[in-house]
C-alpha cells in the first residue's frame, strides 16, 4: 500500500507575496513623481552593480494590472506592497501629487476586485530627496513628517487596506543607509547611524498611533529583518559575541517597540534616550512581521568594535551568499514567542535568489527555490505545531526585481522578468506555490 505524508496549515492561514515600490515600479520621474534618495543614489556611477537603477525596473507602474492578474492566477491571497513617498508627496510634505496617489488607489481597487488583500508597507526605503537635503533620518523633524505622510495614506487608502506596516526593516534603513553606506543615502557615520536608528523607531511609533486614530480596527504591525546568531563554538566568548550581534541587529529594534527599552548594549555605547521617546516607540501592535533570510555565526574578535565577527559558513548558500538555514526560522519564532509575550506573527518576507536558467522552451526549472521555500514552510509549520501564533507567510518575491546594491543581478522572483522585453514568465516555483495555496500545504512522496 502506498501512502504519502504531508503538512497542512491552519484553515485561515494567509498565503501572500511581497514586493516594494522602488524595486518594481519604474516610472521614476513620471506623472509628477518627485526624486527619491534611491533615484539620486543609483544615478551616481559606482554605487550599484552594473550601473543599474530602478528607472524602469519591472515597469509595474504601467503593468500593475497584468501583475495583479498574475497573482490572481497563482491563487495569491494577500499582497504586501510599499508606497513610494515621493510619488505621492514629491517634496515629502505639502502638495499632494494626485496622479501618484491615484496609482495606489487603482492598485488597491484592482487587488480588491481580484480578491487579493492589499497590505501596505508605508516605507520601504524611498525617502523623498528634498527631505534628505534637510538631513533625512538624522533630522528629528522626520518623525512628524512621516506621521503626516502616514495620516494622508491612512485616510486615502484606509477604506480598503486594513493591514499596515510602517517601516520595512528599520535596521536596514539605519545600518545600510548610514553606517555601511551600501544603500541610499550612502552615509558612513556612526553618530548619524545612532540617531537614525532612534528616529526610525520614533517615526514608527508615532505613525502607528496616527493610523490607529484614523481607524481603531486597523491591523498594525512592524516588520523586522531578523537574523538569529549562533556562537561558532560553545565557549563563553563566542556566546557573548552572538549576544552582542543579536542586541545590535535584532534587539535594538525589537526591545524598544515590544518592551519600551533598548537592550543593555545601548547603555554600554552611552545612549541615554529619554522616557517620553521610549513611550512613543513602545506601541501595542497587532502582529510582528518577520523577514527571514538566513542566520549568522558569531565569533569573538577583540579587534572589532563589538568584539564580535560574523563568520561565513561553507554550507549551501543562495546566490546572495546567504547560508540556507530553515531551522533558523523555527528557532527565531520560538525565541520571539518566549521573549516578547507570545505575539501574533506573519512571515512578511522569505525567499531566495538563485541563478535561474531559462531553458530553450522558456521554462525555468527553479527546483532549488522550491526546496528553499518548502523547507522554510516546514520550519514554519513546526513552529505552529508548537503553539506559535503564525498566521501567514509572504514569499519575497512575486517578480524578479531590482535588488538594491546588487542591481538586477540577483533574481528572487517566483516569476521571471526579461528585463529587455519586460515579459513575465512564471517559474516552476510559481506553479508549485499555487499548488501549496490550493492545498493549504503539500505532500512528500
Ligand atoms: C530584504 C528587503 C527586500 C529584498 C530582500 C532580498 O531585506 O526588504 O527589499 O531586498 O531583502
Amino acid at each position: 500500500m502506498s501512502s504519502s505524508i504531508g503538512i497542512t496549515f491552519p484553515q485561515d492561514f494567509l498565503w501572500g507575496v511581497s514586493m516594494s515600490s522602488y524595486q518594481i515600479e519604474g516610472a521614476w520621474n513620471e506623472d509628477g513623481k518627485g526624486e527619491s534618495i534611491w533615484d539620486r543614489f543609483t544615478h551616481i556611477p559606482g554605487n550599484i552593480k552594473n550601473g543599474d537603477s530602478g528607472d524602469v525596473a519591472c515597469d509595474h507602474y504601467h503593468r500593475y494590472k497584468e501583475d495583479v492578474d498574475l497573482m490572481k492566477e497563482l491563487g495569491i491571497q494577500a499582497y504586501f506592497f510599499s508606497i513610494s513617498w515621493p510619488r505621492v508627496l514629491p517634496k515629502g510634505d505639502g502638495d499632494v501629487n494626485k496622479a501618484g496617489l491615484d496609482f495606489y488607489k487603482r492598485l488597491v481597487d484592482k487587488l480588491s476586485e481580484a480578491g487579493i488583500e492589499p497590505c501596505v508597507f508605508l516605507y520601504h526605503w524611498e525617502l523623498p530627496q528634498p527631505l534628505q537635503d534637510k538631513g533625512g533620518w538624522v533630522n528629528r523633524d522626520i518623525v512628524q513628517l512621516f506621521a503626516d505622510y502616514a495620516k494622508l495614506i491612512g485616510r486615502e487608502l484606509g477604506d480598503k487596506v486594513k493591514r499596515w506596516v510602517m517601516i520595512d526593516e528599520p535596521q536596514v534603513v539605519a545600518s545600510d543607509g548610514y553606517l555601511t553606506g551600501e544603500h541610499a543615502p550612502g552615509i558612513k557615520d556612526f553618530g548619524s547611524f545612532l540617531k537614525v536608528s532612534h528616529h526610525v523607531q520614533l517615526a514608527q511609533g508615532k505613525a502607528i498611533q496616527t493610523l490607529r486614530d484614523i481607524k481603531s480596527n486597523f491591523q498594525m504591525g512592524a516588520a523586522f529583518n531578523l537574523t538569529p546568531f549562533y556562537p561558532i563554538k560553545d565557549d563563553e566568548k563566542d556566546r557573548e559575541a552572538a549576544r552582542k550581534l543579536d542586541e545590535f541587529l535584532n534587539r535594538w529594534y525589537l526591545d524598544p517597540l515590544l518592551r519600551g527599552e533598548y537592550p543593555p548594549l545601548a547603555r554600554e555605547i552611552g545612549m541615554k534616550p529619554d522616557q517620553e521617546d521610549m513611550n512613543m516607540i513602545h506601541q501595542p501592535i497587532d502582529f510582528l512581521g518577520v523577514n527571514y533570510y538566513t542566520r549568522g555565526i558569531a565569533a569573538y574578535d577583540p579587534t572589532k568594535p563589538l568584539k564580535a565577527r560574523v563568520i561565513s559558513k561553507n554550507t549551501p548558500t543562495t546566490e546572495m551568499g546567504w547560508e540556507i538555514y530553515p531551522d533558523g526560522l523555527y528557532d527565531l519564532l520560538t525565541r520571539l514567542k518566549r521573549d516578547y509575550n507570545d505575539p501574533v506573527f506573519y512571515v512578511t518576507e522569505n525567499g531566495a535568489a538563485f541563478d535561474d536558467k531559462v531553458e530553450k522552451n522558456s521554462r525555468i526549472e527553479d527546483d532549488d527555490r522550491i526546496c528553499f521555500l518548502r523547507d522554510h514552510m516546514i520550519a514554519a509549520k513546526r513552529a505552529i505545531r508548537d503553539g506559535i501564533k503564525l498566521k501567514g507567510y509572504f514569499v519575497w518575491s512575486l517578480l524578479d526585481n531590482f535588488e538594491w546594491a546588487k542591481g538586477y543581478a540577483k533574481r528572487f522572483g517566483l516569476v521571471h522578468v526579461d528585463y529587455r522585453t519586460l515579459k513575465r514568465t512564471p517559474k516552476k516555483s510559481a506553479h508549485w506555490y499555487k499548488q501549496v495555496i490550493t492545498n493549504n500545504g503539500f505532500t512528500f512522496f
